[in-house]
């Protein structure tokens, strides 16, 4: 196994081009590759190769019993290898590196893309798939900042045009019991809207020690929860999941974001919050209301509440209508991580072209709009995120020095 290139190009994560010169740029070819006949295998290529990686993997195989895992990439020789060798592949099949996910995406015969490294790589993953015809599952959030999103919508124009399907990893839109309620929601079961609650407080998470026989940039990519250029803050990475519940509710996002948040209890290396909430409110006046915590030793939760005109719903599985009948969600469901690749294998053996790429950017730009409400401690607009022309990801991508990244201070912190 080659470890491949320890810079890139970075020029491409400026995405400074317009999405109409880039869709008016890309091929509008039938991409064969992309398309699979109901008795032909799937062909996968894996690009991170940690823990959800290897469980993607885990769920295309359950959701279809006709899939080859052709090759996997990781930036650490070690993790592809391992994967690689579990999987039973040839060892030039596993690739390593900042620009491993080149080689994946250049096999001719992959039909079917996972995408599963830390969020800030997404969108020049994705761009890369969809330029080489491929059919995608990217895990959320698929972002960390404005010009990251804007990649990512455009790539999704992209992946249209050339009738590729994306799904994303926001795996409660393929759960049964979501589903359901939320079909009764938009059938106006509650009435209309009003306010909306979505929270995902839990314990800490993992922080590896840093370790000074490895560069900066090696310590920060193994610990890559906790660089914003890398995950984009626990509200992105995490949050977003309950946000997303709130838009498909909607079926919009929302318009602003005011609230606070701040790093109460984390020490040492690292840069991210500990504690988010945020105010978002939605066109028409609904207002959202938006909590998250890491932290040990407090009340856990994770769920969503709607309440409307004439009822109020848990969108995971119930409804309550004022003086009317309640109902709660009784049928049977597939495992939702399985589910969303059982979807992406009929779309692409049925030609159905399916695509959340624009969903998936939206509530990763709603939880970057909140973040940044609670970074500058102003109000901040859907428009002036979205246009921010603020980079996270460090200028040069490769190892060696780093310095450490500062913490956002709400009040001297400017969102540019
Ligand atoms: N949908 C869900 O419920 C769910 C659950 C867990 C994680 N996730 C998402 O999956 C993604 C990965 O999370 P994880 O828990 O598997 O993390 P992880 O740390 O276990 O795995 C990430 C892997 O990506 C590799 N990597 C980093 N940069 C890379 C690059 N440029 N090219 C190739 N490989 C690279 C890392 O070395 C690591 O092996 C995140 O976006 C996370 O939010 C989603």
């Amino acid at each position: 196994m080659k470890n491949t290139g320890l810079q890139i190009d970075v020029s491409r994560r400026r995405f400074i081009k317009s999405s109409s010169l880039l869709v008016a740029g890309a091929a509008v070819a039938p991409y064969l590759a992309a398309h699979a006949a109901p008795d032909e295998p799937i062909k996968v290529g894996l690009i991170g190769c940690g823990g959800r990686g290897s469980g993607a993997i885990e769920n295309v195989k359950s959701a279809d019993s006709n899939v080859t895992v052709v090759a996997v990439a990781d930036m650490f020789p070690e993790r592809a290898s391992e994967l690689a060798k579990k999987l039973g592949l040839p060892t030039e099949m596993a690739f390593s590196g900042f620009d491993a996910y080149k080689k994946v995406v250049a096999i001719p015969d992959i039909n079917y893309i996972i995408l599963a490294t830390p969020p800030g790589f997404r969108p020049i993953h994705l761009r890369a798939a969809v330029e080489a015809g491929k059919n995608v599952f990217m895990e959320k959030p698929v972002a960390v900042d404005g010009p990251g999103v804007r990649s990512v919508l455009e790539s999704s124009e992209i992946a249209k045009q050339k009738g590729l399907s994306i799904i994303a990893g926001t795996q409660r839109r393929h759960q049964a019991s979501y589903v359901e309620t939320l079909k009764r929601l938009h059938d106006g079961a509650i009435g209309d809207v009003v306010a909306l609650r979505a929270y995902w407080c839990q314990s800490l998470i993992w922080n590896h020690p840093w370790n000074s026989n490895i560069s900066d940039m090696e310590n920060q990519l193994r610990n890559w929860y906790h660089y914003i250029w890398l995950c984009g803050d626990h509200i992105v990475e995490q949050h977003l999941h309950n946000l997303d519940v709130c838009n498909w509710v909607m079926k919009d996002h929302p318009i602003s974001a005011y609230g606070m948040g701040g790093r109460q209890g984390l020490t040492g290396r690292g840069q991210i919050y500990d504690h988010f909430a945020i105010e978002y409110e939605y066109k028409g006046g609904a207002r959202m209301f938006s909590k998250c915590r890491q932290m040990d030793g407090c009340r856990d939760n994770v769920s969503e509440a709607v309440a409307g005109t004439k009822g109020t719903s848990n969108p995971n599985n119930s409804i309550k209508v004022n003086g009317g009948e309640d109902w709660r969600f009784k049928g049977k469901e597939r495992n939702a991580y399985e589910q969303e690749h059982v979807d992406l294998i009929k779309s692409i053996r049925e030609g159905l072209k399916v695509n959340e790429g624009r969903q998936v950017a939206e509530s990763t730009l709603t939880a970057i709009m909140g973040r940044e409400a609670a970074y500058t401690g102003q109000l901040v607009e859907w428009d002036t995120v979205l246009n921010s022309t603020k980079v996270w990801m460090p200028e040069k991508l490769e190892f060696g020095a780093l310095p450490a990244p500062e913490i956002p201070v709400p009040g001297k912190y400017k969102l540019v």
